[in-house]
C-alpha cells in the first residue's frame, strides 16, 4: 500500500495580507472551534466511505494560520484523522503559522500532540517591507517566535521568505537571508511575490510602481538566493525550497512526485482515485455543505502525464525517467523527442540518461519551459 498524504486547511488569520490569495480570512477565529467540529466531521465522513484504511506518511495543517487557533482544536482534528486512517511512525507532521501566533505554552502543546515539524511565515526581516506589503508583525516579533519554536523543542523547522517585494533591495534582501540562513534552521522556503490584479497591495503598490525590483534585479534576488542557501548548507531541493539533507519535506515531494493526496477544510483541493476536487472556498457554505464541490476534474491519462512533467520538473533531481515509464507506461523521450531535444540544446533542459532536469536557466524560465510539454 503506497503511503499519501493529507492536507487540513485552517483559514484563519490575525490579518489579511495586502499580498494573499489563499483562502483566508482576518476576524473570523471565533468561528474557530465549530470549524474544527465541521473538519472532524468532515474527515469522518470522506474517510468512512472508503473500503480501505489510508496509510499516511505525511499531514499537513496550512492555512491561514493554523497555529492561531487553540492547540486543542488541532489535536481533535488529529485524533479524527488517526480514528480513520493509519499513520505512519516517521509521518511528517507540519503545522504553518505566523511567528507571532507561537506562544512558548502552544508550541509544547503542539510537539504533545505529535506535530513533529513547523513552518513559520517570515516574509521578511526589514519592517520596512513588512510594512509595505501589509503584514501585522515586526522583524522583532519574527524572530521572537523562531525563537520560541527552538526553546519548545522544535529541530525541524522551516521559515518562508519572500522576494521581489515593493521597497525591497538586493541589500535588503541580502541581509534578511543572512540573518535567517544564520539561524542554522534546516529548511527554508522562498518565493518570488505573486501580485494579483485584485489584491490590496497591486492598488498600494501596481505592476509598474518604481518600488519593485525590476526584472533583472529579480533574477539576480534569485542568484543572491541560491548561492547564500548553498553557502550556509541548504540544498536547492525545489525551485522554491531548500534543506540540510534529510531535511526535505516529505509532504511537498510527494505532491511533486504526482501522488494522490487527501484534503479536509474551507477550499482545500484534494487529488484522490484520478480525480481532482476542491471544496467550497465560501467559509459560510463549507459550514453547512461540507462534503460539496466547488471544483471537480477527472484527471484523463494524458493531462496526468503532463502534469508529472510538470511537477516533477519542480524538483532538482527532476524525472526520474524509468520511475516515469512504470508509472505512466510511457518512454518520455520518445514521447516528447522534439520538445527535449529543443529545450535540451537551449540549454534549458539536461539529462544523464537516468533524470531529466531544468538547468538554472532553464529555472528562470521554468514556465516557458513546461508550456512546450502542455
Ligand atoms: C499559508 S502562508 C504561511 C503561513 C502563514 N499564514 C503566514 O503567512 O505566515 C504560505 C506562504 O505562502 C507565501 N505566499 C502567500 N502569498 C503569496 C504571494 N502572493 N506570492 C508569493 N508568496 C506568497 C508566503 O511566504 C506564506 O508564508
Ligand atoms: S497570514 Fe498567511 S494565510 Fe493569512 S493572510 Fe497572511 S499570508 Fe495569507
Amino acid at each position: 500500500m503506497d503511503a499519501l498524504s493529507a492536507y487540513i486547511h485552517i483559514p484563519f488569520c490575525t490579518y489579511k495580507c495586502d499580498f494573499c490569495d489563499f483562502t483566508a480570512f482576518a476576524g473570523l477565529d471565533h468561528l474557530s472551534e465549530e470549524y474544527g467540529q465541521i473538519v472532524c466531521q468532515e474527515i469522518s465522513d470522506r474517510l468512512k466511505a472508503r473500503c480501505d484504511k489510508p496509510l499516511l506518511n505525511s499531514i499537513f495543517y496550512g492555512g491561514g494560520t493554523p497555529g492561531l487557533v487553540a492547540p486543542a482544536i488541532i489535536a481533535e482534528i488529529d485524533q479524527t484523522l488517526r480514528q480513520h486512517a493509519l499513520v505512519s511512525p516517521e509521518a511528517e507532521v507540519t503545522l504553518e503559522t505566523t511567528p507571532h501566533s507561537i506562544s512558548l505554552e502552544k508550541a509544547k502543546a503542539w510537539l504533545d500532540m505529535g506535530i513533529n515539524r513547523i513552518s513559520i511565515g517570515i516574509q521578511s526581516l526589514s519592517d520596512l517591507e513588512l510594512k509595505a506589503v501589509g503584514r501585522d508583525h515586526t522583524r522583532a516579533q519574527a524572530l521572537s517566535g523562531i525563537d520560541l519554536a527552538v526553546e519548545a523543542g522544535f529541530t525541524n523547522i522551516s521559515t518562508d521568505l519572500m522576494y521581489g517585494l515593493p521597497e525591497q533591495t538586493l541589500e535588503s534582501w541580502q541581509l534578511t537571508l543572512n540573518e535567517v540562513l544564520e539561524l542554522g534552521l534546516p529548511h527554508l522556503s522562498a518565493y518570488g511575490l505573486q501580485l494579483s490584479t485584485n489584491s490590496p497591495l497591486s492598488g498600494r503598490y501596481p505592476r509598474d510602481s518604481p518600488a519593485y525590483p525590476t526584472e533583472e534585479q529579480f533574477v539576480e534576488f534569485y542568484h543572491v538566493l541560491t548561492k547564500l542557501a548553498d553557502a550556509f548548507g541548504l540544498e536547492q531541493y525545489e525551485i522554491s525550497n531548500f534543506s540540510r539533507s534529510g531535511f526535505e519535506s516529505t509532504h511537498n515531494l510527494s505532491y511533486w512526485s504526482n501522488n494522490d493526496y487527501f484534503a479536509f477544510g474551507v477550499g482545500a483541493h484534494r487529488y484522490v482515485d484520478g480525480a481532482r476536487s476542491a471544496n467550497w472556498r465560501s467559509l459560510k457554505r463549507y459550514m453547512t455543505d461540507w462534503l460539496g464541490d466547488e471544483l471537480y476534474e477527472q484527471i484523463d491519462a494524458s493531462t496526468r502525464i503532463k502534469e508529472a512533467i510538470f511537477l516533477a520538473l519542480r524538483t532538482r533531481r527532476g524525472i526520474d525517467l524509468s520511475r516515469f515509464e512504470r508509472q505512466y507506461g510511457v518512454d518520455l523521450f520518445r514521447l516528447f523527442n522534439k520538445q527535449i531535444k529543443r529545450l535540451t540544446e537551449g540549454g534549458l533542459l539536461e539529462s544523464d540518461g537516468k533524470h531529466l532536469w531544468l538547468t538554472q536557466p532553464g529555472v528562470l524560465v521554468s514556465n516557458l519551459v513546461m508550456a512546450e510539454f502542455m
